[in-house]
Formats: C-alpha cells, structure tokens, sequence
C-alpha cells in the first residue's frame, strides 16, 4: 500500500490501514474529487453548489468526501435519506444539509433537531414536520414537472398553497424540480423548466419568496445553462462523470478500483474456467485469479464482455465472475506474475478503464458501477 493512502474512519476494525489483508480496494483521490468541483463551479457560473452525497457518496464513502468538499466550501449537501443526514452531523458536518426525497417513515423533530432542510412534496407529511417543530423551520418544496416521480404536480399545486396557508411555522426557503432528460431529449427538459417557471409564479404569487431555486443534476448543470438558477445539484460529476455521454468536461475518475494477482495457471486447449463452463480455452492459455467478485461490486454482468488492467495493458475477463474471485486471460501479458497490480476501474500506467467503460460492458450505467462497490472493499483515501 502506498504510503499516500491513509484509511477510512467507519470501516470495520480489521479493514483498517495495515490490518486490510486482502489486496483488494478502493483508492480515492481526495484531490481528483477538489478538481471536479472546480470544473462543475465553472460550470455553475456563479450558482452554489449542493453536493449530492447519497448513496455512501455514490459509494465513494460520505463522511471523507463530504469533509473534504466541506473545506472546499461547497454550500451543502444533498442525501436521499433522513439517515443519511444524521450520519453527516454526527462526523461533524456543520453546512447546510438538504435532504432530497422527503423523509418516510418519522423522525420529524429529529430532523429539524438536527438542523435538516427537508424536502415536501406531499401536505401530510408537511404537517407531521409542523407538528414536530416548536418554531418556524425551513423547507424546499418540489414540483412534479414530468418526472411523474416525487414532487407536487403541477394540477394540484393550488390545493398544496391552500393547506400551506395553514401551517404558519413553514418557511419554503426552496422551490425544486428534477429533470427526467437531462442527459438528452432537449424539448422535454424545456417544456420542464418552463412548467418550473409557472409554478414558482405561483408560489411568489402568493407570498412566498423562496431563497432558493433549482433544478440541475450533473447532466443539466453542463447541457442546460437555463436550469441552473441560484443552486445546482450535481452528484455524479463529482465523481467523475457528467452525467451525459456528450459531455467533455474534463472531469477526473475519483474512484480507482485494484487488486493483485493471487493465483496463475497455465491451461491448455479445451479446458473449462470458472462457474458453468463459462469460459473453454480455444487454445493454451495463462490464466489470473484475482480475489474480487461480483460480492465487492464488480458487476457479474462483466463476465466475458469485461477488462481489466495488468502491466498498463488491458486483459480480457474470462468465464463468470464469481462472488469472490474472477479470472484474467493473461496470455499476452507474458510478465504477469503473482502479486502484480490488477485495475478494475481507474488508471493503470496510460491506461485508465472509466466507470462509463464498465457501465457499457455490464449493460448499466456509472452510477449503478460505482454505487454497487460494497462495503467489504476498504476505502482507502489520498488528500
Ligand atoms: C433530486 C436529485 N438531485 C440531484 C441528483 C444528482 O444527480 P446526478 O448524480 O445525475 O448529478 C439526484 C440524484 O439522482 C437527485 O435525486
């Protein structure tokens, strides 16, 4: 392990720094993620910048990631859920936290206690939040402009004006919507915002005046300049993708998945490798096993269509990936030995395999490769 990697914090205690005894982990770059909120502040053109944190950080692991763009200055976070706004004020994350798709299931007091902006979208669950508070408390409300999802829609936003009117103590400090095309369909991402227009009219129409506009995700942030308002929302460009396959931002992969070599065998024509004969050899063939599996997130989907990196050359992945294990044919690579560096996701000397690449492979998309990288790989962080 490289001396510039340090470990997580809330990792179990045999996964820490030397005690992490298999090979296998994650190495984030602490800097690569600095630099992808640089290109999306450019981006943002003077809007702040809500870093959406969900999910573990897109699996990047949230209390390190949140701190470290805490100190860069973002404005607040973004988490899915309750709990996940809790886990960021207990590691000691004093900004603003919004928490994005409402909260379900209580914990109402707690949430405000805690100084959570909660988002509402429902009356009901406004009221058990007005219930809860001693005083005034902030809110963001969402619209339904077509993503038919979350969000009040647009037919029934006077009804949600009308029972606002009665909850004195809520102060809609925000107005959002999501954008269900972003990444392409232009025409629906319009007719979106515009709809986004008429219900904030609405809303100022009678008397409020919410701090706080917006609308972007990553893909809308870099292809729809009209969407960005006064805040942008972007999640996984932090992490190094758009959000949107036409988009070059010059965004930097944070996530670098590796393992080494544990095993090598040379088999001859005709035998079979892995689960299922998921793999005959057409020919002698030097065979890696690598101790990752589709039990740390390497999507089993990549069996036989997947690469990885060894030596800086790609190698194709053969047979089925199992929960644990998975097999390289190395034939070409007549270096490879036991112990050599193996790169699933990231770069490897001039080489670099991108969350999209592996996406493609797997049939899915990046944010489903990132997220899927389960807790038993150990996160190691470089500042
Ligand atoms: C409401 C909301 N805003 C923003 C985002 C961030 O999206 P992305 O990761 O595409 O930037 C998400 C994530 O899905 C979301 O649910």
């Amino acid at each position: 392990m490289s001396a510039a990697f340090h470990n997580v914090i809330h990792l179990p205690r045999v996964q820490r720094a030397n005690e992490c005894l298999r090979p296998t982990r994650a190495e984030i770059s602490l800097s690569a993620l600095a630099h992808n909120l640089g290109v999306i502040r450019d981006a943002a053109h003077g809007s702040a910048v809500l870093a959406v944190v969900k999910a573990d950080a897109y699996g990047h692991g949230v209390v390190p990631v949140a701190k470290r763009l805490a100190r860069e200055g973002v404005h607040g976070f973004g988490v899915a859920l309750a709990e996940e706004g809790f886990e960021l004020r207990a590691a000691g994350i004093e900004s603003e936290i919004l928490v994005l798709n409402g909260v379900i299931g209580g914990a109402h007091a707690e949430v405000i206690e805690a100084g959570l902006v909660p988002v509402v979208y429902e009356l009901d669950e406004l009221r058990r939040f007005h219930s809860a508070a001693r005083g005034p408390f902030r809110v963001h409300v969402k619209v339904d402009t077509g993503m038919s999802r979350l969000g009040v829609p647009m037919a029934t936003l006077d009804a949600f004006l009308d029972g606002l009117r009665r909850l004195p103590n809520v102060r809609v400090d925000g107005l959002m919507t999501h954008l269900a095309c972003a990444d392409g369909e232009d025409t629906f991402t319009a007719a979106q915002l515009r709809s986004f227009h008429r219900a904030v009219a609405r809303f100022r129409a009678k008397g409020h005046r919410p701090r706080w506009l917006h609308a972007a995700n990553s893909a809308a942030l870099f292809r729809h300049p009209a969407s960005r308002f006064d805040l942008v929302r972007p999640g996984v460009a932090l992490f190094g993708h758009a959000g949107a396959s036409d988009v070059d931002a010059g965004l930097l992969p944070v996530l670098r998945l590796r393992s080494e070599v544990v095993s090598l065998r040379d088999v001859p024509e005709g035998a079979q490798v892995g689960y299922g004969h998921g793999f005959i050899a057409r020919r002698p063939t030097r065979v890696a096993t690598v101790p990752l599996g589709y039990g740390d997130g390497l999507l089993r989907a990549t069996s036989g269509r997947g690469q990885a990196l060894i030596g800086g050359r790609r190698v194709p992945i053969i047979g089925n990936v199992s929960m644990d294990l998975t097999t390289l044919d190395v034939t070409r690579v007549p270096s490879a030995a036991l112990g050599d560096e193996v790169v699933f996701l990231g770069a490897q000397a001039d080489d670099c395999i991108e969350a999209s690449e592996l996406a493609r492979w797997a049939g899915t998309i990046p944010y489903e490769v990132l997220t899927n990288i389960s807790r038993r790989v150990p996160r190691f962080y470089q500042e």
